[in-house]
């Protein structure tokens, strides 16, 4: 582990945590807590052993992209940082807080620090869009109408959907069922957000509308993004950190400009998207 000064797109500069697979990661000196910590975290499910050993602490306030292939766990990595499934082995831990040993309550509270927009957008299809971003707060808050309203809006004119606050889920595009999942994701104000496959079912010019919001309410918004994903554009245009997953593990968690231009074959590879080199198909 080492720290280092980090100033991200926004100007903070800060102290952050780097760390190498191999490494198990030890808390900082200097008691810093950080947003998310994910410590030798191991999941099967019946015989499949999935996250074998996950290590991960999260660069504060930056966009990490973990790329990996399908079915290698990470939507179950992002299921274990909010708390929705628990890990066999090891700790997930959400500003210091280790997840599952705090109360249902505890735990409960702590997500609410988080948006998550999962791959489908996940709206409820009974809602129109108003209603869809307008949830989290009526369910959590005890805000009023009013109040309620002047959020909602102010987030669906961010995404550009002012205009479909009356739509429902169904009758709206793909880009447009992500961009109010995001609002949506949003509205809480969470200090940590989640995507899910941002790119996914969109085309290349979609994609491209998409990651240019995902990097523009992260200038506005901060905090903690992580963005999943297994298209190398979406990684190339808003990462400041690139981690790696291979087989269950982290193994490469970096700056993002390095990452594109090392000379690691293994690391190559990956971010090329080239068949031939050292990862097989096994
Ligand atoms: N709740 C579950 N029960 C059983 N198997 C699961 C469950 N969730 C995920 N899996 C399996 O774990 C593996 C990793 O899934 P996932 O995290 O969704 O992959 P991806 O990296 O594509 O997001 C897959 O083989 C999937 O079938
Ligand atoms: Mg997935």
């Amino acid at each position: 582990m080492y720290d280092v000064e980090q100033t991200n797109p926004v100007g903070i500069t800060r102290t952050v945590v780097r760390s190498r697979p191999d490494h198990f990661v030890p808390a900082t000196a200097d008691g810093e807590v950080h947003s998310m910590r994910v410590r030798d975290v191991h999941k099967s499910f019946g015989s499949t052993h999935i996250l074998r050993g996950m290590n991960l602490d999260f660069a504060d306030n930056a966009i990490t992209t973990i790329l990996g292939p399908s079915g290698t766990g990470k939507s179950v990595l992002i299921k274990h940082l909010v708390g929705l499934l628990a890990p066999d082995r090891g700790d997930i831990l959400i500003f210091g807080q280790d997840i599952w040993k705090i109360s249902e309550a505890e735990r409960r509270e702590l997500r609410k620090k988080f948006g998550v927009l999962f791959q489908d957008g996940a709206l409820f299809g009974s809602m129109n869009v108003y209603d869809n971003t307008a949830f989290p707060l009526r369910k959590h808050t005890g805000m009023r109408e009013p109040e309620i309203r002047e959020l909602v809006m102010e987030r669906l004119s961010e995404v550009g959907l002012e205009a479909a606050v009356k739509k429902f889920p169904s009758e709206v595009s793909g880009g447009m069922r992500k961009r109010a999942g995001f609002a949506r994701a949003l509205v809480m104000n969470p200090d940590i957000v989640l995507f899910d496959e941002p790119d996914s079912g969109l085309d290349p010019v979609r994609t491209s509308l998409l990651n240019d919001l995902i990097l523009q309410m992260h200038q506005e918004h901060k905090g903690t993004y992580m963005v999943v994903t297994h298209d190398i554009r979406t990684a190339r245009k808003v990462s400041d950190y690139v981690g790696l997953i291979w087989k269950g593990q982290v193994v490469h968690y970096g700056e993002a400009e390095a990452a594109f231009a090392s000379d690691d074959p293994f690391v190559r590879q990956f971010l090329s998207g080239e068949s031939a080199g050292p990862l097989g198909m096994d």
